[in-house]
């Protein structure tokens, strides 16, 4: 089998065999396949698509590429959360908290940033000495002791979707459905947890723009998942304007640590409360407007921002930092972005948002990129909101004065504003169980 077949059978828009896709995927694993020609079969995979049996034949590819976690030895039900991506997205950072507080065990696996959208293992090392890689023994000790435990993903575990994450970051074959959901249940089945709550992400910030295509990957992905016997709900939520109000790293961990203080932007602790409802009720918990109501509390009582502390003093992180959030990283230098006219804000494009972060220095260009972890975007105003000509709709901050103009640019022009009002859009479209 030469790898340039199956490279051009799929640019033809073939249908590749089950051996033909194992084939690729174990070149990818133990490196006999070159980044360009992974590049290469990303990219007509994007164009040409996948059937339902080509993805599930990649999704078992990528899950059987190494070793399964071991997770024998945690004693109770564990549930986990899967975002597809989006703008402002530090959802985990709550509800992986949140329930743990109620007693049900999550052993969290996180990627970092891909395309213009943020990835919780970047925000997690925003809290200074925080170990995002931790033994399979500490790993699952934590999860016994604490109840939560969030690493990234290490080199044994899925290690073609590490590759292919990276790749596909750096070449634009991100938002490809089935490249996506191979990338997600691949690691979700590795990682055999007993219940998965995927939360995808439509609209202009995230991956899937239409709701046809987040509904379609929601389905396709809660297929595999209970195919391979997962309990499994997706929630559809809407990107089409940042999470909260913080973009970047440092930013969106202290916005985490607000809501879980109970003080969060309405949207985003709506979304969370919401994704932990999905989660306890999956997890045996009771109804999900029950779960809802005990996650509303466990913020109330203070009780989840308590497991997220014991989880960061755990994994080597400075608590110090949960308990005053001014002493996270800050950047050096901050820009006000003035609205240039009166009205309400009636739509944003969300990926140039997180574009205008990035540019900032809060995520990467190449796979080699460093992050500025202070960098990033305050937003003052949001879609729906009125703003007055010359008023502050968002606050940018870098170590780098220059970046401003740019990321200004974008923010403005991402940004359209009208006499009229626009009409409240839903935060969560449907759910697909
Ligand atoms: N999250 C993932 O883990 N993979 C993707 O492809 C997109 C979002």
């Amino acid at each position: 089998m030469r790898i340039y077949d199956i490279i051009k059978k799929k640019r033809d828009g073939q249908e590749l065999s089950t051996e033909e896709i194992r084939f690729f995927v174990a070149g990818v694993t133990d490196g006999s396949i070159p980044d360009y020609q992974i590049s290469a079969l990303c990219m007509a995979i994007y164009f040409r698509g996948m059937s339902v049996r080509e993805t599930c034949d990649l999704t078992f590819a990528v899950r059987d590429s190494g070793e399964k976690v071991n997770f024998s030895a945690v004693n109770g039900i564990r549930v986990d959360k899967h975002s597809t991506g989006g703008v402002g997205d530090k959802t985990s950072l709550v509800v992986a908290p949140v329930v743990a507080s109620l007693g049900v065990k999550v052993a969290k696996m996180s990627g970092r940033g891909l395309g213009h959208t943020g990835g919780t293992v970047d925000k997690l090392e925003a809290i200074t000495g925080f170990r995002t890689t931790l033994s399979d023994e500490d790993f699952i000790r934590q999860v016994n002791d604490i109840g939560f435990a969030i690493v990234g993903q290490s080199k044994q575990f899925a290690p073609a979707d590490k590759k292919l994450y990276a790749l596909r970051d750096v070449t634009a074959t991100v938002d490809s459905m089935p490249l996506i959901a191979a990338s997600i249940m691949g690691k979700k089945l590795a990682a055999d947890d007993d219940c998965i709550v995927l939360d995808v992400k439509t609209g202009s910030g995230s991956f899937m723009k239409s709701l046809d295509d987040s509904k379609a990957l929601a389905r396709l992905m809660v297929d595999i998942g209970k195919n391979a016997g997962k309990k499994m709900v997706a929630l559809i939520t809407n990107m089409d304007r940042p999470l909260g109000s913080a973009i970047g790293n440092s930013l969106e961990v202290i916005e985490a640590i607000e809501t879980l203080n109970g003080r969060g932007p309405a949207d985003f602790t709506e979304v969370c409360l919401t994704l932990a409802g999905y989660m306890l009720s999956l997890a045996g918990k009771g109804s999900v407007e029950e779960c809802r109501q005990a996650a509303k509390r466990a913020i109330g009582d203070g009780s989840a921002l308590k497991k997220f502390r014991e989880t960061v003093a755990a994994q080597g992180g400075d608590a110090g930092l949960i308990d005053d959030p001014s002493k996270f990283v800050r950047a050096k230098y901050s820009h006000a972005v003035k609205s240039g006219r009166s009205g309400y804000i009636c739509k944003s494009d969300t990926e140039a948002y997180g574009l205008a972060s990035l540019i900032l220095g809060a995520g990467r260009n190449t796979a080699e990129d460093t992050i500025d972890y202070g960098a990033g975007i305050l937003l003052k105003r949001k879609t729906g909101d009125r703003v007055k000509e010359g008023e502050e709709i968002a606050t940018l901050f870098a170590d780098d004065r220059s970046l401003f103009a740019e990321a200004e640019k974008k923010l403005l022009s991402a940004t359209r504003i009208q006499e009229k009002k626009p009409q409240d859009e839903p935060l969560v479209y449907c759910v697909i169980e």
